[in-house]
Parts: structure tokens; sequence; C-alpha cells
């Protein structure tokens, strides 16, 4: 019997599929195919006394579970810890869900430049914080139009000027006739840790480290052999 658990928020979705292959290298996979199961709470391996157990949730509470308690660490996309900025400790750049968060916008208004200064922007997001904090440093007063997604369909229903979210491939924008109009953020995902569990269980937390950064070195070597 394991006498303690440790516990590891793991983000549903499409960094979800990217995280798989460092467990398996870092010796952590769940016991249950977490692609396909429809149970939240996974048991992983054992490690000495130590038992793993996996919550597989949505990206944007990953960093809600850790924050309180519920999860010793957790794996998340920068985008959210930009934008919500919550109190853990994130060691490790794990170096996939890599992503860049943008403006962008219809081709025609996106080519008539930035706005005067001074001028209101209707822009939809659900990065709120970082939209709003981007438009202030440019002199402008922006409209957020909070959104909690397929944000591309907002400037062609005429409720806003500019979007701002993740672009991965750039499909979904050329899809709906959108052009980039700039970069704020390169993103990628980030191991994360609730301070308390960094202090109190860092006999099994260092070694967790440890293992996903030799995981994640090993991946980029494999990627540039
Ligand atoms: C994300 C994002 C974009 C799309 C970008 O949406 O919000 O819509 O991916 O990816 P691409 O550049 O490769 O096309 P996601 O599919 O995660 O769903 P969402 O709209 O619910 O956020």
């Amino acid at each position: 019997m394991a006498k303690q658990i440790i516990t590891i928020a793991l983000a549903k979705g499409r960094i979800l599929q990217q995280t798989l292959p460092l467990l398996k290298q870092a010796g952590l996979m769940p016991e249950e195919d977490v692609l396909t199961t429809r149970k939240l709470m996974l048991d992983g391996p054992r490690i000495g006394d130590w038992l793993v157990r996996f919550l597989i949730i949505r990206a944007a509470d990953v960093c809600t579970y850790v924050v309180q308690g519920a999860a010793d660490m957790g794996i998340v996309g920068q985008d959210i810890l930009l934008e919500s900025r919550p109190n853990v400790y994130a060691p490790l750049d794990l170096e996939i869900g890599r992503c860049r968060l943008c403006v962008a916008g219809v081709e025609s208004l996106v080519r008539e430049g930035m706005p005067k200064r001074g001028t209101r922007i209707r822009v939809a997001t659900k990065y709120d914080y970082l939209t709003a904090q981007y438009y202030r440093r440019q002199g402008l007063q922006s409209e957020i139009i909070h959104l909690y997604g397929s944000m591309e369909l907002a400037p062609l229903v005429g409720i806003a000027d500019r979007i701002v979210d993740v672009v991965e491939t750039g499909a979904t924008l050329q899809a709906n006739g959108l052009i980039e109009e700039l970069t704020l953020f390169h993103i990628s995902s980030r191991l994360i840790i609730n301070p308390a569990s960094a202090v109190t269980r860092s006999l099994m937390i260092k070694p967790l480290i440890a293992k996903l950064r030799e995981a994640v070195h090993n991946q980029r070597k494999k990627r540039t052999p």
C-alpha cells in the first residue's frame, strides 16, 4: 500500500496527446488510456512509498486545482499562466503545446493598420487581462468581448474588430478569412507546482521534476538528432 499520494493535474485537449510521450519517457504513465477513458481521476505508477495520481481536467482549471492544493503539480499552457498569474512555481518548460498568442482580424481592417491613439477597439478573446494590457500600452481603449471559444467567428459577424487568441498552425485563421496582425507571446506548456507542496513534499516532487526534465531533454534530442 502506498503511504502517500502525489497528484498531477493534466489538461484535456490538444496538450494531453503531447504530454503522454513525456510521461511515458519519465515512467509516469497513468494505468488507463487517458485519451479514451471517461474517468477523471486515474492512478499511475507507485514509486517507493508514493502513488502518483492524475486528474484529467480542463486546461483553464489546472491552475485552480494546483493553487487550491488539490493537485501538487500540473501541466498547463503558458497562455493561461500569463493570463491568470496564479501563485504557483513553474520550474520547467515542457517544450510541448507550442503556439503563439496573436492579434488577428479581417484582412481589410488589419491592412489599414493600428487605429489612432485614443480610439475604441472591440476585441473578442478569452484573454481579457492580456488583451486589455496590450491595448492600454498602445494607447487604445479596448472593449473586451469575452468568449469561451471559436473566437474567429466574432469579426465575421461584426461583433469585434480584432481577436486575441492562440494560433498553432494558422489553419483556423485562414479558413475564416482572418490574418494575423502580430504575435504577443510565444507559448509552450509548463510544469507548475503548488508552493506548499514544493516544500512539504519535496522528497517526491524534486525527483519527479528531474524525471520530467530528463524526458524533455530526451524528446528534444529525438526531434533534433
Ligand atoms: C484553438 C484556438 C484557435 C485554434 C488555432 O481552438 O482557439 O481557434 O485552436 O489552431 P490552428 O492555428 O492550428 O488552427 P481549439 O481548437 O483549441 O478550440 P476552442 O475554439 O474551443 O478554443
